[in-house]
């Protein structure tokens, strides 16, 4: 695996590849764990010279703590993507992505960004989008994967590329979960001993709502996700909702193909995950 943190670099080893074999892009912002693996994996098999890109960018951080405590563990990253297979790696610095005095595009992303995580951290998915979209420029990938786990951000991504009419293919990957359902993410690292005990309760809950949602109504499943969640000492649920798959709009009534998304606080680390109702 070559590992580059220069767009020249980055540029004049795509060159020898551009137009032989697909390239196939998972943008990351390191801490790297089987959730991302997944990704690679699948552009692999989709015969796809695999890049990877660790970049933790700045301008989607809306909380300057959480930036701070982001999880960096770069030589257990560059390890992981050498034994899966992946064949670039590109980890630039800030001032490669965003170079002084270039003006950053800034996307109107409409309804999608004002609901959901949107509401609930402002300006994070403009930023999730502008160093997409950049990355996007620099690897021009024919296939991009992204995790299901971040659904809203792989509806906003998949808006962005027709918004700029990139010809770059978008392809989800199922949501890779512990063995107690803990979805996996990079942030799972800063939870302690105890917390990490208790979070599994998580994946349970969202079992379960799903079903009397879809069974009984969806207040009840809120009531029920609120009541599991805020029972727990140093848990706080921040939302729980039920929304269509295709447009995130409310349905009048939970049904089969629906996503229940959850967003909560353990002290103060913030984890989010979703399911599709079955
Ligand atoms: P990051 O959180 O590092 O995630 C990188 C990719 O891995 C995203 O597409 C995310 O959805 C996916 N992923 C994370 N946890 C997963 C899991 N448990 N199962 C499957 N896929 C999972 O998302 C970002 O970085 C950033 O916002 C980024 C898109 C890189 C822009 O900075």
């Amino acid at each position: 695996m070559l590992i580059v943190s220069k767009i020249v670099d980055l540029e004049r080893e795509l060159a020898r590849i551009r137009g032989k074999q697909p390239i196939g892009f998972v943008p990351t912002m390191g801490a790297l764990h089987a959730g991302h693996l997944s990704l690679i994996k699948q552009s692999l098999e989709n015969k796809c010279f695999t890049v990877c890109s660790i970049f933790v960018n700045p301008t989607q951080f809306n909380d300057k703590g959480d930036l701070d405590r982001y999880p960096r563990t770069p030589e257990l990253d560059i390890s992981l993507l050498k034994s899966t297979g992946c064949e670039l790696l590109f980890m630039p610095e800030a001032e490669e992505v965003y170079p002084k005095g270039t003006p950053v595009p800034s996307f109107d992303l409409g309804y999608m960004e004002t609901i959901l995580e949107g509401a609930f951290r402002p300006g994070h998915f403009k930023g999730v989008a502008q160093v997409v979209n950049r990355l996007f420029e620099l690897v021009r990938p024919d296939q991009a994967f992204f995790g299901r786990k971040d659904f809203q951000q792989l509806m906003i991504i998949r808006q962005l590329v027709k918004m700029t009419g990139r010809p770059v293919k978008i392809i989800a990957g199922e949501t890779v979960r512990e063995a107690d359902g803990l979805a996996m993410s990079s942030r799972n690292r800063l939870l302690s001993i105890e917390q990490r005990s208790k979070v599994g309760i998580i994946y349970k809950t969202l079992l379960t709502a799903g079903k009397l949602a879809k069974e009984h109504s969806i207040a009840a499943a809120s009531a029920f996700v609120e009541s599991e969640i805020n029972g727990i000492q140093a848990f706080r649920l921040e939302y729980f909702e039920i929304r269509e798959a295709e447009t995130l709009l409310i349905p009048t009534h939970a049904r089969a193909g629906n996503i229940a998304l959850i967003a909560m606080f353990v002290g103060k680390i913030r984890l989010i995950d979703n399911i599709t109702i079955d």
